[in-house]
């Protein structure tokens, strides 16, 4: 644990200072170091975070390539919005996705379209008078970006289209990078000391994403187009038609798509490509089903985002096998001792697999791992990756059956496991992992949302003994702030605002932060509600909490365990005595923005950062300060920082200031 604080610390001191060289030499165009000092530095960065892939974090250095961006792409509105598919994942749901289908058009017959599902980008390119004149990514599906020279770049789109057209349309397709292309790229990235993307997909959206387009011609994307968008005049009946139309105009089809009747035959093509896709030259990730018939896909329309006239179906997980060296433990917030696989390094589905969870003691027992097992590890999506199992036909006789350690691995207070439950536990409260997960768990942005106070400040808190426990929080000093190496005044004062400003959160989010065993979100807002204040929740019997519907024994006894001990009943005295609010759970349901969040980057023309901040809030709106899935919107003022392309990688929506001042305008005459 001591070692991890340490690695944690240099990789923090490493961009800030990357941050800090960035901005001299791309901004400023003033540098203060060589190039070789500089790449130096980025070497040990992404050496570190290539062995402690734990502490990668989407705003690291290594996780970009340039600076700042000083401009950004130009926003184009789909006309047409680009929508995204349903999935399936076996034979008997894409019957059942057949059967509705075929009900819902009574009778009309149609055939089907299979094409393989390119795992890259999709991209919508605007031809007018035979010319591209656009070319766009797909954003949030109704606005995306404009990255027509980028996509210029890529030699399998045409430029110009010798055969008449259309005076204007829209063609769809998806750019990618292929399995080649990408080690090529990460090899050259290697070489230079850069560092590599994870997989093809990731590679191709960085490319295409460039601000600069000379650095996207020299990747080597391409492209498979896959349908229109929309078209002005005559256009084909069938969506087979339309592919061989666009064959004939000089796009790049692919040679495997398919036109068959019958469901069964969609199984059939699935799995020949399930055993044949390693062998093609990208990556893939399924099969997508389309009705052939135009007039068809509109009669069947769309359901939210996605057309019912298609469907995709997903190939399985992607898996490899490699040897598992050790079982690692990790604390958890809650003392939970959280085991996890420590790999030989493989790649699985274009991603390096050197981490992966292993759930809990039992699991690992009932699957029988063994220390030096050759295992088989499986990525799916975005999941963490998992060990399925050992091979045990490689077992050579060495491999050792895991055993939980007898103490915690980070205070060394002897682990108990309560009876029925599946994981060990670190019983001390004042165990140094256990503090400092509750502590970053409380000051996180579901619970308190302590703006500033990040894990690197909370592990600098706690090594200078300022912070023992989350109430300490409420007991700093500026001055003591000031005491932190690299802390500034003005960060200091803005966390101290943060600290004062969390003491108002209403009750759901205090009784969330305060880390009971088995108490999320969700049952912290039912306790909040059921008690109405903290006094009323830690005097509940444990008859009274489990008579709650909702609430199991499981939950009750944590909660009622929780409020029995004298540490956890002194630490919410130190809470209220520091002046944060137990009562009051703000009944902001009615207002326009509640349970929206807003996110800005850039300067406001119109507000400061903190009076647009106040304005969301008087709303019922939250405001955050990263974007996450969770954020409604980004706002985008001028010069906007790493936010923006963090906003883009997760599709969520961008709004100008004036669109953000309309929304606040509307929510003030309905609130
Ligand atoms: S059709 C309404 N066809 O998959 C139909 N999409 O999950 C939507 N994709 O955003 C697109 N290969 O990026 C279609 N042959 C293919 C595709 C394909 C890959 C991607 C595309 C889209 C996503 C939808």
């Amino acid at each position: 644990m001591e070692e991890l604080y340490v690695v944690r610390d240099r990789i923090e001191q490493l961009r800030a200072q990357i941050n800090y060289h960035n901005y001299r030499y791309y901004v400023l165009d003033s540098p203060e170091i060589s190039d070789a000092e500089y790449d130096e530095l980025m070497r040990e960065l992404a050496r570190l975070e290539a062995q402690y892939p734990q502490f990668i974090t989407p705003d690291s250095p290594t996780q970009r390539v340039g600076a700042q961006p000083v401009e950004a792409f130009g926003v184009v509105q789909h006309p047409v919005p680009m929508l995204s598919l349903a999935n399936v994942f076996s034979y008997e749901e894409l019957q059942a996705w057949h059967k509705r289908v075929s009900g819902l058009l009574r009778g009309q017959s149609f055939d089907l379209v299979c094409e393989l599902k390119m795992d890259g980008l999709a991209v919508a390119l605007t031809y007018e008078g035979g010319r591209l004149t656009t070319g766009a990514t797909r954003g949030d599906g109704m606005r995306g970006e404009d990255i027509t020279q980028n996509l210029k770049t890529v030699r399998s789109i045409p430029l110009t289209l010798s055969q008449p057209t259309p005076p204007r349309f829209e063609v769809r397709g998806e750019v990618y990078l292929s399995k080649k292309g990408f080690e090529k790229l990460n090899k050259e990235r290697a070489d230079a000391g850069l560092p590599l993307f994870a997989n093809p997909r990731n590679a191709a959206a960085g490319s295409v994403r460039q601000l600069d387009p000379r650095i996207t011609a020299r990747r080597p994307l391409d492209i498979y187009v896959y349908g229109l968008g929309w078209a002005e005049g005559e256009m084909p009946l069938t969506h087979w038609e339309t592919l061989d139309w666009l064959k004939t105009l000089g796009f790049k089809v692919s040679p495997h798509n398919a036109l068959l009747g019958h469901v069964k035959e969609v199984e059939d093509y699935y799995r020949h490509w399930v055993e044949r896709r390693e062998g093609l030259e990208y990556e893939t990730d399924g099969v997508v089903v389309k009705i052939n018939p135009i007039a068809l896909q509109g009669q069947l329309g769309n359901v939210g985002r996605e057309p019912r006239w298609a469907v995709a179906y997903k190939f399985p997980a992607t898996q490899g096998t490699t040897r598992l060296l050790d079982i690692g433990i990790n604390v958890g917030r809650t003392g939970s001792l959280n085991p996890y696989a420590i790999l030989e390094p493989v790649l699985v589905g274009g991603v390096t697999i050197k981490l992966a969870t292993l759930h809990n003691e039992d699991d690992i027992r009932r699957k029988d791992i063994r220390v030096g097992d050759t295992v088989i590890v499986q990525r799916a999506g975005e999941v963490i990756p998992q060990v399925i199992g050992p091979i045990v036909t490689k077992r050579t006789g060495a491999e050792r059956p895991f055993v939980m350690s007898e103490r915690c691995p980070a205070c060394g207070t002897s682990v108990v496991r309560p009876e029925g439950e599946v994981m060990s536990y670190c019983p001390n409260s004042a165990c140094p992992a256990q503090v400092f997960r509750s502590l970053t768990h409380f000051v996180s942005r579901s619970a308190m949302d302590i703006e500033g106070l990040g894990e690197q400040w909370c592990l600098a808190l706690m090594e200078k003994g300022l912070v023992k426990d989350p109430a300490d929080v409420y007991y700093l000093t500026k001055e003591q702030l000031l005491s932190l190496e690299r802390m500034g005044d003005k960060l200091a004062q803005n966390i101290l605002d943060a600290i004062a400003a969390s003491k108002e959160r209403p009750l759901s989010r205090v009784i969330f932060a305060l880390g009971i065993r088995h108490v999320g979100e969700e049952m912290a807002e039912i306790l909040a509600k059921k008690f109405g204040s903290l006094e009323r929740l830690a005097q509940a019997s444990l008859s009274e909490l489990m008579a709650i519907p909702t609430i199991g024994p499981k939950i009750a006894e944590s909660v009622h365990a929780y409020f029995s001990q004298e540490a956890n009943l002194r630490l919410i005295q130190k809470l209220e005595r520091a002046g944060v609010k137990f009562k009051g759970q703000v009944t902001s349901k009615a207002l326009p923005l509640t349970g929206m969040e807003f996110v800005f980057t850039g300067k406001l023309d119109a507000y400061s950062r903190n009076q647009a901040e106040a304005l969301v809030k008087e709303l019922g709106g939250e405001t955050g300060s990263s974007v996450t899935r969770k954020t409604a919107y980004l706002v985008v003022g001028a010069d906007p920082g790493s936010k923006l392309d963090r906003a883009r990688t997760l599709n969520i929506p961008l709004l100008a200031e004036a669109e953000f001042q309309r929304i606040v305008k509307e929510a003030k005459a309905k609130g």
